[in-house]
C-alpha cells in the first residue's frame, strides 16, 4: 500500500552523521515493508535438515516429535515470516513421494548436488508443512522443473491441498493429516539456467509457461504465488527474456545474489572467519551492489507487468567451508562481518520494499549465512541471527524515506559508503536502525524528533565487537549479541547517536 509523504506534514527528515555531513530531506514515497523481507531457506544441505531442523523422534538430542527444541525455539523466536523448502539445487532432483507414508518405509536416497550424502527422507512433506504451522510461516515450496513432470507436480500439490475423495488426498489422510495444507508461494523451477536444468531462458520460458498453468491449488482451484526461476545476480537478459515470454502467467519471479569474498566459484572464497582488512572492506562493498541489482531487475520486470513482484529468494555471504568440514555442505561460521553485510542488504531491501515481495537469506541452520549453527546437542546464535532479531520491528512497518549524504569509509584508496540507516513507524512507535561499517572511526548521526513527530526516546541497543572477524564459538556462544546502547541520547528535541566502529544500533522513539 502505497502513499506520498509530504514534507510539509512534517515527515521530512533531518539526518547527519557528522559535522560535515548535508542535511536533506525526502519527498520520497512511504509503504509498507513485507514481512516476508525477513524470510528463510531450508534445503536438503548438508546439516540444515538432517541435524539441523530434524533429528527424529528416537535422538538423544531433545526434541518435540522429530523437530530439534533448541533449534525450533530459537526459530520461533525469529518470527520467521516464510520458509522455502526443499531447495535450492536439491529441488529439482527431489521426488516428494520418497518423503511421505511410514518412515520406515521411506526409500533412502542419495544427494547428488551436495556431498552425495545419503538421506534416508524421514523430514518430508508432512513435516515441512507442520513445522511452518508450528513456527506459524507462510509455505514456500520448490518444485521440480529440471527432472520432475507436471503429472508429478500435480500429484503432490493435491496431496498437499486436496479435499476430494481421490487416492493422492486419501494417502495424506491414511499419513495422520486430514485438513489440507497452506502452499502460499510456489517456486516453478531453481536456478533453471543452471543446476536446475541448464535452460536457455527462451526454453525455461515455454516450461515455465506450460507448469505455471497447472499449478493450482486443489482446495480452492486457485493459484498460489507463482515464482518463475528468475536470474542470477548480473544476468538481465535472463529477467528481460522471461517478463517478455511468461510475464502473465506468474506473481513472482526470482533473484539469486551472493557475495563471495574472493568471487571465483571455482577456487577458493576465502576464509569464514580470520581474514585480514581486505576481505571484509569486499564483503560490504559487493553487498552494496544489490541496491544496483534489485533496481535493475525491477525495471526490466515493471516495463512488461507493474504488478509481478522482484524475489530474492538466495542471497547472502558464501565463504569456503570451515576447514575439516565434510566437503559439499557449506558448513561456514558466520562474524560480525556477516551481521554488518546482513543489516546493509536490510536497509536496501527497505528501500525498494514495495516492489519486492519476499527475499529468503541462504540458509536458515548450518548451511552459508546460517542464524543457526549445530554441533551435535550444542546450539549458537549467529550474529546474522542477532540482526534479523534485531530488525524484526521493520516487518510490517511503515518505510520512512530519507536522504543523507553518508560519510565514506575508504580502504586502498576504495570507498564506499559508511552509513546506513532505515527509518520506519508501527502503532506509533518509531524504530531507527543505523549501522556504521567503518572498522575504524565512529559516526555522529543527529535526528530531529519534532521532525517526525516523536518526543521522546524509549531505548536503544547495539551489537558490535571488537574485531570484524569475531564470531558466536560453541565454547564463547555470547561473544556477539544484542546489548542495551547507552550511546544515544535526546536532548533540545535532537536525538543523538554516537555510532562505534563496525556497529548495528536500533534506536526506538515515541
Ligand atoms: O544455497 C546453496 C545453493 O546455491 C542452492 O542450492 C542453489 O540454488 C544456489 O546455487
Amino acid at each position: 500500500m502505497k502513499k506520498t509523504l509530504f514534507l510539509a506534514s512534517a515527515l521530512a527528515l533531518t539526518l547527519s552523521a557528522s559535522a560535515q555531513t548535508e542535511l536533506r530531506t525526502s519527498s520520497k514515497d512511504s509503504y509498507v515493508i513485507p514481512a516476508e523481507i525477513y524470510g528463510q531457506f531450508a534445503e536438503h544441505l548438508g546439516r540444515c535438515i538432517y541435524n539441523g531442523i530434524w533429528v527424529g523422534k528416537d535422538s538423544k538430542i531433545p526434541n518435540q516429535d522429530g523437530y530439534r527444541t533448541d533449534v525450533f525455539n530459537a526459530l520461533k523466536d525469529l518470527q520467521i515470516p516464510v520458509l522455502r523448502w526443499p531447495g535450492g539445487c536439491f529441488a529439482d532432483t527431489y521426488h516428494w513421494r520418497d518423503g511421505v507414508g511410514p518412515t520406515k518405509d521411506r526409500p533412502a536416497i542419495k544427494n547428488v548436488f551436495w556431498g552425495g550424502t545419503m538421506e534416508d527422507n524421514s523430514f518430508g512433506t508432512d513435516e515441512f508443512f507442520t513445522l511452518c504451522e508450528k513456527l506459524g510461516c507462510k509455505t514456500y515450496l520448490s518444485v521440480n522443473v529440471g527432472s520432475g513432470t507436471v503429472k508429478d507436480m500435480n500429484d503432490w500439490l493435491e496431496y498437499i491441498t486436496g479435499t476430494q475423495d481421490c487416492p493422492n488426498v486419501n494417502y495424506r489422510k491414511q499419513n495422520g493429516r486430514e485438513k489440507p495444507y497452506k502452499i502460499d508461494y510456489i517456486g516453478i523451477g531453481n536456478e533453471s539456467w543452471g543446476c536446475g536444468g541448464n535452460m536457455r531462458p527462451e526454453f525455461y520460458a515455454d516450461l515455465y509457461r506450460q507448469y505455471s498453468g497447472y499449478a493450482h491449488l486443489y482446495s480452492n482451484n486457485t493459484y498460489p504465488k507463482r515464482v518463475a526461476s528468475g536470474s542470477n545476480d548480473f544476468d538481465y537478459n535472463w529477467t528481460e527474456t522471461l517478463m517478455k515470454r511468461a510475464g502473465n502467467n506468474m506473481e513472482h519471479i526470482s533473484l539469486h545474489y551472493y557475495v563471495l569474498p574472493i568471487r571465483d566459484w571455482n577456487g577458493s572464497k576465502g576464509p569464514d572467519r580470520g581474514f585480514a582488512e581486505d576481505q571484509y572492506f569486499g564483503v560490504i562493498r559487493d553487498g552494496y551492489k544489490m541496491d544496483e541489482l534489485v533496481k535493475g531487475h525491477i525495471d526490466i520486470i515493471a516495463k512488461y507487468n507493474k504488478n509481478v513482484k522482484l524475489d530474492v529468494d538466495e542471497w547472502g555471504i558464501w565463504t569456503d567451508q570451515e576447514q575439516g568440514s565434510i566437503p559439499g555442505h557449506l558448513y561456514q561460521q558466520n562474524t560480525l562481518r556477516d551481521a554488518i553485510l546482513a543489516s546493509t542488504t536490510f536497509d536496501i531491501f527497505h528501500k525498494y520494499a514495495d516492489r519486492l515481495g519476499m527475499c529468503n537469506i541462504a540458509q536458515v541452520v548450518n548451511v552459508l549465512q546460517a542464524m543457526v549453527l549445530t554441533k551435535d546437542d550444542k546450539m549458537v546464535l549467529t550474529p546474522t541471527y542477532h540482526v534479523f532479531k534485531m530488525y524484526a520491528v521493520h516487518q510490517n512497518a511503515e518505510y520512512i524515506p530519507m536522504d543523507f549524504k553518508s560519510p565514506k569509509y575508504t580502504f586502498n584508496g576504495e570507498s564506499i559508503n559508511a552509513l546506513s540507516s532505515t527509518l520506519s513507524k508501527k502503532d506509533g512507535v518509531y524504530h531507527l536502525t543505523l549501522t556504521n561499517v567503518d572498522p575504524k572511526n565512529k559516526q555522529t548521526v543527529t535526528l530531529n524528533l519534532s521532525e517526525i513527530k516523536a518526543t521522546a526516546m524509549n531505548k536503544a541497543e547495539i551489537i558490535t565487537s571488537a574485531k570484524f572477524n569475531d564470531y558466536n564459538s560453541f565454547e564463547n556462544p555470547e561473544t556477539i549479541k544484542i546489548k542495551p546502547f547507552n550511546g544515544a541520547s535526546v536532548k533540545k528535541g535532537v536525538l543523538t547517536v554516537e555510532l562505534p566502529p563496525m556497529s548495528i544500533v536500533t534506536v526506538e522513539m515515541k
